[in-house]
């Protein structure tokens, strides 16, 4: 007898994320006929996942709504007019992964060489990506400043900057983190706080052309401050809140650019021939161990709530997978 197939709907959300999301068996997918159906083997929980189940995204989805934003898994089906062969492992750069199968087109999955970790390749779409569109630009020599400094974005931003000759200031909100972000890579690493701007000038090797800001709120204003002139703040994250606080003579008087970022829109506005590019660098810099994310806990898809309590626990050193018997 087959298995029983699951996914995860939100059906409520709220400020309690355990008790927006269900588990629902679901229907097995038939298969496009120029695509695939991909059994999911593991996906991450992204704070973006969380911006959904809290109603706080830009994105306001009809209800129920499938989850999760990238994942990856294995091909189990494969259409007449399909180039994909049963069996390879692929990627998954889009939306509703926090399901056991996935009907997808070929376009839609990105075959994995067979170096690639799956489980890391679950993460690759994201994160990784992100980190990539966001150093585009910087030159060997740079100091980049980050806040969230324990996060996975903040953790890859050392490891590429590592590669590119960058240095890196990481900022974090309890001091209990500051010895692992130097042991990630940073070359100084800050606790946070209404001095933060006079710190970084006073112990940076150099002043910061790039503050990549994940916290949002008042955390903004800190980071804006600490740049040097003509630097530039890029706001990626809403951790703390959904406003942003600058200094309004901050940005008459002094020539620094703030500017968001988004990996769909960043991926949306790049050429076909940058897509690959940008694709093959993740890829090779996954195989090589470059870009590896780190793992707290993985749960089995059906215990999502358990999950999402764990990843709300302070402290947590790596992502919470959600993961499928494939
Ligand atoms: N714009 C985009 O395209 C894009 C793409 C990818 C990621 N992101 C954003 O990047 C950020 C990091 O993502 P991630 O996957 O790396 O996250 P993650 O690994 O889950 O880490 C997030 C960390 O941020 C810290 N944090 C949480 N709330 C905070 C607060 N209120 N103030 C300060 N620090 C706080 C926590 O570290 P401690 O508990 O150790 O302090 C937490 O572990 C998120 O905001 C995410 O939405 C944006």
């Amino acid at each position: 007898m087959s298995r029983l197939l699951h996914e995860v709907l939100c059906t409520a959300p709220g400020d309690d994320v355990s008790k927006a999301v269900v588990v629902s068996t679901q229907a097995p997918p038939s298969c496009p006929e120029d695509g695939v159906v991909v059994a999911v083997a593991a996906r991450p929980i992204n704070p973006a996942d969380l911006l959904l189940l809290q109603g706080r995204h830009v994105f306001t989805p009809t209800l129920p709504t499938n989850v999760g934003i990238e994942g990856a898994g294995v091909v189990v089906e494969a259409g007449a007019r399909s180039q994909i062969a049963p069996g390879t492992r692929v990627a998954i750069p889009s939306g509703g992964t926090w399901r056991d199968r996935m009907a997808l087109r070929d376009e839609g999955v990105l075959p994995l060489p067979a170096d690639v970790d799956l489980e890391q390749a679950a993460m690759l779409s994201v994160n990784p990506f992100t980190v990539l569109g966001m150093l585009e630009g910087t030159k060997a020599g740079d100091t980049v400043l980050v806040n969230a400094a324990t996060s996975a974005v903040s953790r890859l931003v050392c490891a590429a900057a590592r590669r590119r000759g960058l240095r890196v200031v990481g900022v974090v909100r309890d001091e209990r983190s500051l010895a692992s972000v130097r042991e990630a890579g940073a070359t100084l690493a800050l606790v946070d706080g209404p001095d933060l701007a006079a710190r970084v000038r006073a112990e940076a090797p150099g002043p910061i052309a790039l503050a990549l800001d994940a916290v949002a709120g008042s955390a903004s204003g800190r980071m804006f401050d600490a740049l040097g002139d003509g630097g530039s703040l890029i706001v990626y994250g809403l951790l703390s809140s959904d406003k942003v606080e600058l200094p309004a003579a901050g940005i008459v008087f002094r020539d620094v650019h703030v500017r968001g970022f988004s990996r769909l829109r960043a991926f949306a506005a790049m050429s076909a021939t940058r897509r690959r590019e940008i694709t093959a660098e993740l890829l090779q810099l996954l195989a090589e161990g470059v870009l590896e994310t780190k793992i707290e806990a993985r749960y089995p898809l059906t215990e999502v709530r358990a999950a999402l309590e764990h990843h709300a626990r302070p402290g947590r050193t790596g992502k919470i997978l959600l993961t499928s018997d494939v």
